[in-house]
């Protein structure tokens, strides 16, 4: 087995998943304003930091996606955060798309950039330690969109982006993500994640992307936020295990859902649906790579104050915990009492 198929295994692994600690200064700036806690590199490192020596790490989080500041950032006690995050049994990852842009030819659409000098960025971020990396682009659905465009040009860029990637000993995690802002329904949601599906993998296999070696971090089929009928967990998880059976290659080890947006709560029973509905059959583990369904209730208990880094801790592999045992198919919803 090659060094990439054996990563990507060890990310995808059964009872374990992915933290996506990964947000941009912007987005962390959002979310500690959210918590009346300033957005400095010292308290973004201090709520990552929590997370990141929490005992949560060693049994439920497989690999940990970092952004560009917090891969050079130094815990209290010297260690580089790679360092702390190995030191636990996980896989230290990195963000290394630019962000999303306006789509010349389509401009009210988005196209991800971060090819120009990608090759040098990811021999940085290997001799940092990064063993893994993530691209997302986005898509959003309304009458007119996503057009052709946008869809064939994010494709094209995720599959240049996972080449580069493998060819540098590193595993790509592709994440082609459709927003659940609108108010379409989930039909609309599955037309769109098997058209979106099918074209990136139609691009991952013309760039010669090796399917063993990377990650898939899909959206799970949802209803839009706004759409009058939202669809019950039993709908989600048959309607994404079908889109996913009609476009993932079973050669691919791992599909490892972003939350998108979702309740903590519905996040991971949809999850466990899935795996229930696949059982030990399944072509693929599927998993997780929540960022705010895994993050949003410790950052609330945590708060900025050093007090509260136990129970915040505890917020944390309490989610933890209940994702791994949706891997297994054997979450249930009266476990959040
Ligand atoms: P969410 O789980 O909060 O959607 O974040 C996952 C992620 O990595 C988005 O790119």
């Amino acid at each position: 087995m090659s060094e990439l198929e054996k990563i990507a295994k060890q990310m995808v692994a059964k009872g374990k998943g992915i933290l996506a600690a990964d947000e941009s200064t912007g987005t962390m700036t959002k979310r500690l304003s959210g918590v009346n806690v300033e957005s400095t590199s010292k308290t973004r490192l201090k709520f990552r930091e929590t997370l990141f020596s929490a005992e949560s790490m060693k049994n439920h989080i497989s690999g940990v996606i970092l952004y560009d500041e917090t891969i050079k950032q130094k815990t209290s006690s010297g260690k580089s955060i790679p360092d702390l995050i190995k030191s636990f049994g996980s896989i230290p990852g990195i963000k290394v798309d630019t962000g999303a842009k306006k789509l010349a030819g389509s401009p009210e659409e988005k196209i991800t950039e971060g090819l120009d000098g990608l090759r040098e960025r990811l021999t940085e971020y290997y001799n940092l330690g990064a063993r893994f990396t993530k691209w997302r682009a986005v898509y959003n659905i309304s009458n007119k969109y996503p057009s052709e465009l946008a869809i064939k040009s994010n494709a094209h860029a995720l599959a240049r982006y996972a080449a580069l990637c493998q060819d540098n000993g590193i595993v790509p995690i592709v994440e082609p993500e459709i927003l659940m802002d609108g108010e379409h329904s989930i039909e609309d949601s599955f037309i769109v994640s098997e058209e979106v599906l099918h074209t990136t993998f139609y691009e991952l296999y013309s760039q010669n992307v090796q399917l063993e070696g990377m990650v898939l971090k899909p959206n799970m089929v949802l209803s839009g936020y706004e759409c009058s009928d939202q669809a019950d967990v039993d709908e989600v998880a048959e309607m994404t295990v079908t889109v996913l059976k009609r476009c993932v290659p079973s050669a691919v080890p791992g599909i490892a859902f972003l939350s998108g947006g979702q309740s903590d709560e519905d996040a991971t029973a949809h999850l466990n649906r899935m795996n229930q509905i696949l059982g030990n059959h399944s072509p693929w583990n599927l998993t997780y790579s929540y960022g705010r369904a895994l993050q949003a209730p410790a950052l609330k208990k945590w708060s900025g104050d050093v007090n509260n880094v136990p129970d915040a801790q505890n917020e944390f592999y309490k989610r933890a915990k209940l994702n791994s045992l949706a891997t297994y198919g054997k979450y249930d919803p009266s476990m959040e009492e």
